[in-house]
């Protein structure tokens, strides 16, 4: 080994992108500065995925401010959702005490099983009508899968009819997915990153009453063919409008691997989800969530 092979041995580590396996050579002390028991998330400069760095275990505990690798997105924008908002709109997969974010532990642990196999990496979320749940669950997941140490998450706010998911997060886009679609707004405007690691959004903002011309798009068909296929480990879940009623959301699950059935316990009527599965048959249904179903007194506190 010559004196340079040996420098660079000993001054770097080796960090690949999982994305697109470009390396890069990072200062050895990286780790070091990373605070301890978190890790770090540096953007790959070929791909724009994330590279996770772990602290190092034996390092000393050096402040956050001090850290020098990049932990912010390039490609959206942060926005710091506050834990009471969170809270507020039953967000409680967040929060690592609440007894119902067991709940969505255990979905997301069924979907992963169903999914990580085949890699399938897009889901849909629906419903048979209405309010059933089905933008809580899609954002409670997401945020419970984002929580699952490999998995980042894209949830893509797709119900262009009622969007929703900005208000569930407490945030105000100025443009939404219909305007980009629309030709009206850039890609980059689109995501923000809630302040919750590993988790970006693509959100909604105005109705589209032309919304299932949207979703057929040519426009819209190579957006999912892009989020889907540009960074492989990401779970994408769309939030989609009810499946009866409008064409929307079968369109959408033509492009998805797979669809999730939302119902309210003691509210959808159970012709309409007889109706729902029938409309998603051909699709490849992953399962159903009964969502408000009654729990103990104060679960959510
Ligand atoms: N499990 C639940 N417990 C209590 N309220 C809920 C629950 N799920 C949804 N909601 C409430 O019902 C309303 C509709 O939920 P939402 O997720 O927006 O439905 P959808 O997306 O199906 O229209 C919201 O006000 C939401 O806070
Ligand atoms: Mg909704």
């Amino acid at each position: 080994m010559s004196k340079q092979e040996k420098k660079t041995t000993e001054e770097v580590i080796r960090v690949v992108c999982p994305n697109c396996n470009a390396r890069y050579n990072v200062a050895s002390d990286t780790r070091d500065r990373i605070p301890k028991g978190t890790r770090a998330t540096a953007i790959c400069k070929k791909c724009s995925g994330q590279i996770v760095i772990e602290s190092n275990p034996n390092s000393i505990e050096i402040p956050k401010g001090a850290l020098t690798m990049p932990i912010k997105y390039t490609v959206s924008k942060t926005i710091d959702v506050t834990h009471d908002t969170l809270r507020d709109n039953r967000l409680v997969a967040f929060f690592d005490d609440s007894p119902i974010a067991e709940q969505y532990k255990i979905l997301r642990t069924q979907i992963l099983c169903k999914t990580g196999k085949e890699r399938l990496n897009t889901l849909l979320v629906t419903s048979a009508g209405d309010s059933e749940g089905k933008s809580l669950t899609a954002a409670n997941l997401a945020i419970s899968i984002a929580k699952e140490v490999e998995h980042t998450v894209l949830l893509v706010d797709a119900d262009m009819k009622k969007p929703s998911l900005h208000r569930l997060f407490g945030i105000e886009p100025a443009v939404g997915l219909s305007e980009y679609l629309l030709g009206n707004a850039s890609l980059s405007d689109l995501f923000v990153n809630p302040g919750i690691d590993k988790l970006i959004m693509l959100l909604g903002r105005h109705k589209a009453t032309n919304s299932a011309e949207i979703i057929g798009s040519p426009a819209m068909k190579n957006l999912i063919h892009e989020i889907k296929h540009r960074y492989q480990d990401r779970y994408i879940i769309f939030d989609a409008p009810p499946v009866i009623g409008s064409a929307d959301t079968l369109i959408l699950s033509q492009y998805v691997d797979g669809v999730i059935l939302v119902a309210a316990y003691d509210e959808t009527p159970k012709a309409q989800i007889e109706k729902a599965l029938e409309l998603l048959e051909a699709t490849n249904l992953l399962g159903t969530v009964i969502n408000k179903a009654p729990v103990a007194k104060n679960l959510y506190n």
